[in-house]
């Protein structure tokens, strides 16, 4: 399979664990470089599900070396605590690797994220899982890096440089601080817990011929190209990819966007195409549309066109996959949005708004839906010709070869072209 990298073309939970846990199957690696526990990759085993936050999704497959990229922020609790999980479904942990060069999300970061959100006039509705506080140490040059973890009293004096750096600047309260002294003890036993796992991962990266990359979130959380600042702090998109595993662009084979067959949003921030109609709520029932770190309800609307070419422009994807083809079994009509409109402008093209989001009127075609169940189809002709004619469509107005079409959660409900 070469080196492949499967990212999120849309806002997140587009179902990228699914189609890496399907693709992996064809590679020896699968490596993640960005993010950290705010993404929420949804595999099964069996019927079994696990919700995979930290570990790439490679962990289904025994023989899979799982690396956690230097472009991450690793929180050793949650990592620990997901090693358990996914030990008590019979998977095994000793083929993960963290890159000594990853920076440690602590529960001071963890809390600072909290604090800030409270405060804010212009809540981004983050995950609350530290991912800006630890990324602003990063680029301060004040992190902690998973190397560190390796030194005990080392990182004792730098968490407690974090705890007092904090108190001083008023983004913690001592009170606060007392309430997470158990959490704070349960970092350093975590810690000591992961450290056989950190590792120079780059020989593995430049050694394997066949690798996965896994993205979390997606390009329009990305910290540079997507709707800022409702965004996440790293970058989702393709270009994150070479600074966060130290694997040049040259060395990718295949670029490949996963889309829902519709749109959702986790969080704040402008969403051209949602709806607040019974479609809307439609799309939330049947696709179960809740996130899978934090629970909230995903913001539902119908698929953009104008925000598909931009993300496929700014990630260079040669092929995308849709997802959830399924949920739209149930509507006699499907929209779908061709253009944006901004103040008598008109584009085809995300990046011309981009900054005025809000104020977008979406122009949409309405296409005829199916009635019927798609579920677990795997083979294209079997698609009902109403289904087959929006993949058509999608491929024609997009210019793009649509390889995957998924069609229920389980790893072989997928279409393959
Ligand atoms: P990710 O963050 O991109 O990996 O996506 P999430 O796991 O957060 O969200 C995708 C959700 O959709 C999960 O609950 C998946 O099990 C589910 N899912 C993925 N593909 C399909 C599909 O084709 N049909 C249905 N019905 N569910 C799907
Ligand atoms: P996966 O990998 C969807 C969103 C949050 C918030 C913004 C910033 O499962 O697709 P953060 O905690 O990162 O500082 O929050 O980004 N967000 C996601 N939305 N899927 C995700 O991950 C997300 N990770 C972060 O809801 O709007
Ligand atoms: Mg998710």
């Amino acid at each position: 399979m070469a080196i492949s990298a499967i990212i999120g073309g849309q806002w997140g939970d587009e179902g990228k664990g699914k189609v890496v846990d399907l693709l992996s199957s064809e590679v020896d690696v699968v490596a993640r470089y960005q993010g950290g526990a705010n993404a929420g990759h949804t595999v099964y085993k069996n019927n079994e599900k696990i919700v995979l936050h930290q570990i790439p999704s490679g962990i289904m497959r025994s023989d899979c070396i799982c690396l956690l990229g230097n472009g991450m922020v690793i929180d050793p609790i949650e990592l620990v605590e997901e090693f358990e999980n996914v030990k008590s479904k019979g998977l095994e942990v000793k083929n993960v690797f963290i890159s000594m060069n990853a920076h440690i999300t602590s529960p001071i970061h963890k809390l600072i994220d909290i604090n800030l959100e409270k405060k804010s006039n212009n809540k981004i509705g983050t995950t609350g899982k530290g991912i800006g506080p630890t990324y602003v140490d990063k680029y301060n040059r004040q992190g902690i890096r998973s190397c560190d973890l390796l030194d005990k009293k080392s990182l004792k004096n730098k968490i407690n440089f974090q705890i007092n750096r904090a108190l001083d600047a008023k983004q913690i309260t001592a009170d606060q601080l007392d309430n997470i002294k158990n959490e704070i003890d349960d970092f350093f036993n975590a810690c000591k817990i992961i450290a056989p796992h950190i590792k120079d991962i780059i020989p593995i990266i430049h050694e394997n011929k066949n690798i996965l990359i896994e993205g979390a979130q997606g390009t329009l959380l990305d910290i540079d190209h997507g709707t800022y600042p409702f965004v996440t702090s790293s970058n989702p998109s393709s270009g994150g990819i070479a600074t966060g595993l130290g694997l040049p662009l040259n060395k990718i084979d295949r670029l490949i966007g996963i889309f829902k067959a519709y749109t959702t949003r986790v969080g704040n921030g402008p969403f051209p195409t949602e709806l607040f109609d019974d479609d809307g709520e439609k799309l939330q029932t049947i696709g179960k549309e809740f996130g899978a770190t934090t629970g909230r309800p995903r913001r539902c609307g119908w698929f953009d066109v104008p925000l598909a070419n931009y993300s496929i422009m700014i990630n260079g994807f040669s092929e995308i996959a849709i997802t959830k083809l399924d949920i739209l079994d149930e509507f006699n009509e499907i929209k779908v949005c061709t253009e944006y409109q901004c103040n008598g402008e008109k584009s085809k093209n995300l990046s011309a708004f981009i900054n005025q989001l809000e104020d977008i009127v979406p122009i949409y075609t309405s296409m005829t839906g199916w009635n019927c169940s798609t579920v677990g189809i795997n083979s294209f002709n079997q698609l009902p010709k109403e289904a087959q004619n929006y993949v058509h469509y999608l491929e024609n107005i997009l210019s793009i070869s649509i390889k995957y079409i998924s069609t229920g959660p389980k790893r072989n409900d997928m279409i393959k072209r």
